[in-house]
C-alpha cells in the first residue's frame, strides 16, 4: 500500500499486531426514502485480520451486504454512512470518491453472488481478467494476458489459457465465480469480501469455491469477509463468526465456539437449520425462525430480537442489551438473558448445538 499520510496511521503500520488490518467501529448505516428515513445498520464493529476469515451470518435483510459495501463507499447516494473503516491505518468513512477507488480492487475487493450479472457478456474472459490488471497495475497487453493465465490457474480453473479466449456464457457458473474470483484478487488485496460468492451454485461447485478462498486466505494472507447463509459453510471455512439481526451485531464468536455453545436465541434459532448429523457436502440452509425481522423505519431502545424470543421479558422489550462478553465463554453477545449451554429445547427440534461436534459434552 501507499505511504499514510498522518501520524497515528505510522503508529499502526508499526504495530501491526495491535490494529487489524480491518477495524470496523460503530459503522451506521442509513438510507433516505420517500417513506422517511430507515436504518439498515447500526453502530456494527468488527476487526478481520490478515489470514483470517471472518464469516458473517443472518437472515436476508439483516443489512450484510450493505454492511459490506458501506466499507468502501459502494452503496447508493441515499445511503448516509458514519462510524470508522480503518483499513491499513487509514479511515475510509468520508473519504473522497477517488480515493475509495483507488482503495477498491487494489486493496479491499469483492466478490458478488450473481457472476453472469457483473461479467460483461461481450468480451472475452481474457480481456476483462487482464483489463483489471491494465488499469490498476499498469501492465502491457501481453503482460496482463500472461498474469490472467497465472491468476485463473490460483482460482483452479484447468486449460486456463484457452478459457482466457471463451465468453461467459461458454463457462459455467462455477467456472464464472472463480473468473470473479481471480478478477478480485488480480491486484492482491489485502481484504476480499465475498456476499454470498456460493449461494447460486450447486453443492460440489460450492465445494470448490470454499477452497479456492481458504487457498487465498493461507497463501496471500488475505482478510477474508465470508458473507452466508450456509452454516454448513461458516463450519467448514470459518475462523470467527458475527451474527447480524436487524442491522446489529448481536454474537461473535471463535467458530467452534459458536456451534458449540451459541448464547444469543437468535444463533440457537439459526443453528436449528444444521441437520445434527453433518451432510457432507449438503446444503445446510438456516432455520426459518418464526416471525420476521423487523422493519426498518426506526431502532426500538429495545432488543430488535425480543417480539421472536423465547427468553424475552419486560427488560428486552425497554432496553438495548449491548454487545458484551459472555459469561463463561469467549464470546461476546447482545443479550439480557443468553442461552445457557444447550439451546433450549423447545425452540429447536433436535435441539444439539450441531455442526462442529468436537465440545458435544460441555
Ligand atoms: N438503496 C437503498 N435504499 C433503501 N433501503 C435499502 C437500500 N439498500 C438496501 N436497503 C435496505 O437495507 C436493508 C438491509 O439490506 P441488505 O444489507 O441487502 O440485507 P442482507 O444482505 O443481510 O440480506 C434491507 O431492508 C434493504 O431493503
Ligand atoms: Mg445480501
Amino acid at each position: 500500500m501507499s505511504a499514510p499520510a498522518t501520524g497515528a496511521a505510522a503508529d499502526l503500520l508499526s504495530g501491526d499486531a495491535e490494529e487489524p488490518l480491518l477495524r470496523v467501529r460503530d459503522l451506521t448505516v442509513g438510507f433516505r426514502t420517500e417513506d422517511g428515513p430507515v436504518s439498515a445498520v447500526d453502530h456494527v464493529s468488527f476487526d478481520a485480520r490478515a489470514g483470517e476469515l471472518l464469516a458473517v451470518v443472518g437472515e436476508s435483510g439483516c443489512g450484510k451486504s450493505v454492511a459490506a459495501m458501506a466499507l468502501s463507499g459502494l452503496l447508493a447516494r441515499n445511503a448516509t454512512v458514519s462510524g470508522s473503516v480503518r483499513l491499513g491505518g487509514r479511515e475510509l468513512v468520508g473519504a473522497s470518491p477517488d480515493q475509495l477507488r483507488a482503495v477498491r480492487g487494489k486493496e479491499i475487493a469483492y466478490i458478488f453472488q450473481e457472476p453472469m450479472t457483473s461479467l460483461n457478456p461481450v468480451f472475452t474472459v481474457g480481456r476483462q481478467v487482464a483489463e483489471v490488471l491494465r488499469v490498476h497495475e499498469g501492465m502491457s497487453r501481453t503482460q496482463a494476458l500472461d498474469r490472467a493465465v497465472e491468476l485463473l490457474d490460483l482460482v483452479g480453473i484447468p486449460h486456463p489459457r484457452e478459457r482466457l479466449r471463451q465468453y461467459p456464457h461458454q463457462l459455467s457458473g462455477g467456472l464464472r465465480q472463480r473468473v470473479m474470483i481471480a478478477m478480485a484478487v488480480a491486484c492482491d488485496p489485502r481484504v476480499l469480501v465475498a456476499d454470498e460468492p456460493t449461494t447460486a451454485l450447486d453443492v460440489t461447485v460450492q465445494a470448490g469455491i470454499l477452497d479456492v478462498l481458504r487457498d487465498l486466505r493461507d497463501r496471500l494472507g488475505a482478510a477474508i469477509v465470508l458473507i452466508t447463509h450456509d452454516l454448513g459453510v461458516v463450519a467448514d471455512v470459518a475462523d470467527r463468526v458475527m451474527v447480524m439481526y436487524a442491522g446489529r451485531v448481536v454474537e461473535r464468536s471463535e467458530v467452534d465456539e459458536l456451534f458449540a455453545r451459541p448464547r444469543h436465541h437468535y444463533t440457537v434459532g439459526l443453528l436449528g437449520a444444521v441437520p445434527s448429523a453433518r451432510v457432507s457436502g449438503g446444503e445446510q440452509r438456516l432455520r426459518e425462525i418464526p416471525g420476521l425481522v423487523p422493519t426498518l423505519e426506526q431502532q426500538p431502545d429495545a432488543c430488535t430480537f425480543a417480539a421472536r424470543c423465547p427468553a424475552a421479558d419486560e427488560r428486552c422489550r425497554s432496553q438495548e442489551p449491548p454487545l458484551a462478553p459472555a459469561p463463561q465463554s469467549s464470546h461476546e453477545v447482545a443479550c439480557w438473558h443468553p442461552a445457557g449451554t444447550r439451546p433450549p429445547g423447545d425452540r429447536a427440534p433436535g435441539d444439539r448445538a450441531p455442526g462442529v461436534a468436537r465440545e458435544e459434552s460441555g
